[in-house]
């Protein structure tokens, strides 16, 4: 533990000093002397202090200094030393908020108790600190709801690239945020007022598709009565979201290979180019890899936006974030459809856990919208989820207790039966008070509450 730092403000220059070398051999400690308010308060300013102690000759003079110290550091615990005390300072002292006020003649008994006891007060407040951020530990970040490693490693990466202006390959499954990964990194590009142009390459019809990119001039085709500007031209300055680019027909694939390395347009029917500067962002759920092997896709298009990838992990490999995100959902549901709902069974958290979920998060998000909107009763259970989802969920838990005997379903068990002996013992211990049981465990309390549900705890079980 870091040793407690003590500010001694000790104008009167007399008894400071000695006090302070008798503090500091009580315990480690930094120690710093100042002889005037004005160095007190400069030292106030420049550093952060456990505790600060004042040695006061007057009545005014040590309410002065209290306020003084309460305007630079409103949280600082202080002592008063008086060599005169009084009745009359001890009120106006503490009333200006010093945490204790002591007679210098005696100040060698009584200050380690209170140094002791206001040292031990700010620590714990530092941990309660400490907890409280671990309890509200960012785990939603520009719009994604997990705190899986998995999902760890991907925010990392786009704090890393969104400012630069390199290109990005976003790939994953169906519904597992490609798009809520483009839009993330151009809201914290510095691009981030210019538009976002989203482009479905799989929704458009290949005929419209060129003149959808890049844009026509008048009579370039039967139909093209207008000028048009293509959503490459639009998205100049900003971002091009090129969704399910692996759908590109090979033609405009060549096209927009030109696009990108010249960073210039032509409109179908135009005979000059126009500069357009846009950050390009692609996302596909196919292996473009292969598709580059079995030459559907070409080779030198995907290298040159494949220079930053962004993997996005399957729902089924990001452990509780399932609950998270189940959790979340649901309250939401419950609130577009006023209805009471107040969560999941334990049963219907179980079966969305073991479920393989090949739809990710959009699957999940549907499931739990239609047990909200079927169920009867204050929590959704099992029998309002989509029933291919019970019957999956039902058939990997048989194969699960299938006494598998290969090593990650044996690790599985043995951690399984660990939590659930570990949240038991703990809950006994704390007779149900999940707050204080978190911090003995040193979770925070959000995981606690997911654990015990997976495991089918209830706190009432542990009251006394
Ligand atoms: N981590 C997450 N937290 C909260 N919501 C999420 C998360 N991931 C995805 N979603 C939501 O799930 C839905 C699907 O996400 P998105 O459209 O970004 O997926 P996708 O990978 O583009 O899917 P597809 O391949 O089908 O186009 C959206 O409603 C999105 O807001
Ligand atoms: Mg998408």
């Amino acid at each position: 533990m870091r040793q407690p730092r003590i500010l001694v403000i000790d104008p009167s220059g007399a008894a400071g000093l000695p006090y302070a070398r008798f503090v500091a051999r009580l315990q480690p400690m930094e120690l710093r002397v100042e002889t005037s308010l004005e160095a007190g308060l400069a030292a106030l300013a420049a550093d952060a202090w456990d505790l600060g102690i004042v040695t006061a000759r007057s009545p005014g003079t040590a309410a002065q200094l209290l306020h003084g110290i309460r305007q630079a550091d409103p949280d600082l615990p202080t002592v008063v030393l008086d060599s005169a005390p009084n009745v009359e300072t001890a009120r106006l002292c503490l009333q200006a908020g010093a945490g204790d006020y002591l007679d210098i003649a005696r100040a060698e008994a009584d200050l380690e108790d209170a140094l002791v006891r206001i040292l031990a007060e700010s620590r714990r407040r530092d941990a309660e600190e400490v907890l409280r951020r671990a309890v509200e530990r960012p785990y939603s970040f520009e719009g994604f709801l997990g705190e899986s490693p998995a999902m760890a490693a991907v925010y990392s990466i786009i704090e890393r690239v969104a400012t630069s202006a390199v290109d990005v390959l976003v790939t994953g499954e169906t519904g597992t945020g490609k798009e809520l990964v483009a839009r993330a990194l151009h809201r914290r590009s510095r691009r981030a007022a210019a538009p976002f142009v989203p482009v479905d390459c799989g929704a458009i019809p290949d005929a419209l598709m060129e003149s959808e990119l890049f844009g026509h001039e008048r009579g370039a085709f039967t139909g093209a009565d207008q000028r048009r500007m293509g959503l490459i031209e639009f998205a100049d300055g900003g971002t091009l979201f090129l969704d399910e680019v692996g759908e590109l027909p090979l033609a405009l694939q060549a096209k927009l290979l030109r696009v990108l390395q010249e960073r210039r347009v032509r409109r179908v029917g135009a005979r000059q180019e126009t500069a357009v500067e846009v950050r390009v962002i692609a996302a596909t759920s196919r292996n473009l890899d292969a598709m580059v092997e079995s030459g559907e896709f070409r080779r030198d298009l995907f290298y040159r936006i494949n220079v930053v990838r962004i993997d996005l992990p399957p729902l089924r490999a990001r452990g509780d974030d399932v609950g998270l995100l189940a959790e979340f959902f649901v309250n939401k549901a419950a609130q577009e459809m006023h209805k009471p709902i107040s969560g999941l069974s334990i049963d219907a958290y179980q079966v969305l856990k073991s479920y393989h979920w090949p739809g990710n998060v959009r699957e999940l998000q549907n499931a739990v919208r239609r047990a909200v909107a079927m169920t009867r009763s204050a929590t959704a259970d099992v029998e309002d989820l989509p029933d291919d989802i019970v019957a999956a969920a039902g058939r990997a838990a048989i194969s699960c207790d299938d006494a598998d005997t290969g090593f990650f379903a044996q690790r599985a068990q043995h951690v399984a039966r660990f939590e659930k002996q570990f949240l038991s013992d703990l809950l006994t211990r704390h007779q149900g008070d999940v707050s204080a049981a978190a911090r003995e465990a040193k979770l925070p309390r959000g995981t606690l509450y997911r654990l015990m549900k997976g495991h089918a705890l209830e706190v009432s079980t542990f009251r006394k």
